[in-house]
């Protein structure tokens, strides 16, 4: 079962998934990137990784159909069943919500609904809060809105800096994203506002 990560940044994240997987024996098989972004970091750690790649601008194409219709024919192609962004900076539309539903899931550096959107992790800093986190969460047409998967808190404590607290938000990530996508693909992950959804009803 295949699974593509979309990047558009560093990539810290999708090497960490590709070498978690790897480690135990491709447990959740990565056989494509797809990077919007040329030029992008990810690119070259694709490429160190033996990781197949798909990078074209959305800019080569009229509109997001058009830019996701090619996706999906790649997608395709490389029979991929389930897909993991990774500091994916593009909101996913119907094209692709359509041919995976409930099949798509994004990690973003804050506890959601705290902090959507860009710059999570500065505005979770520049606020008076003392705890921020890392959400992973299944991929609907809001921006960081779907169902949320799992989280942990980090702690914003006195004497950090935002580079500190970033360090801090991004080591939380890469622990708590490859243990999510294994629980994920295995199927051992509830969605626990699908729970409560059933719970209230049942009143
Ligand atoms: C991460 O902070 C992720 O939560 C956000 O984008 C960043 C990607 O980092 N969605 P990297 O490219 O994996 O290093």
């Amino acid at each position: 079962m295949g699974i593509a990560v979309f990047a558009s940044g560093n990539g810290s994240n999708f090497e960490v998934l590709v070498n978690h997987s790897r480690q135990n024996k491709w447990i959740y098989p990565i056989s494509l990137l797809v990077c919007d972004r040329p030029g992008a970091g990810v690119l070259k750690r694709a490429e160190r990784l033996n990781i197949p790649v798909l990078s074209e601008s959305p800019k080569q194409y009229p509109d997001k159909g058009a830019y996701e219709k090619r996706i999906l024919e790649h997608l395709k192609a490389h029979q991929i069943k389930r897909i993991v962004l990774a500091g994916y900076m593009r909101l996913i539309g119907p094209t692709l919500l359509e041919a995976y539903p409930d099949q798509i899931i994004n990690i973003h550096p804050s506890l959601l609904p705290a902090f959507p959107g860009k710059n999570a992790i500065e505005k979770a800093f520049v606020h008076p809060v003392c705890v921020s986190g890392v959400t992973v969460h299944l991929v609907d047409q809001g921006m960081d809105t779907g169902p949320i998967l799992a989280q942990v808190p980090v702690e914003i404590e006195r004497g950090d800096t935002l580079e500190i607290f970033e360090q801090k938000i991004h080591q939380a990530e890469h622990r708590l994203y490859p243990e999510t996508v294994q629980k994920w693909i295995a199927g051992e992950i509830g969605l626990r506002r699908v729970e409560m959804k059933h719970h209230e009803e049942g009143k």
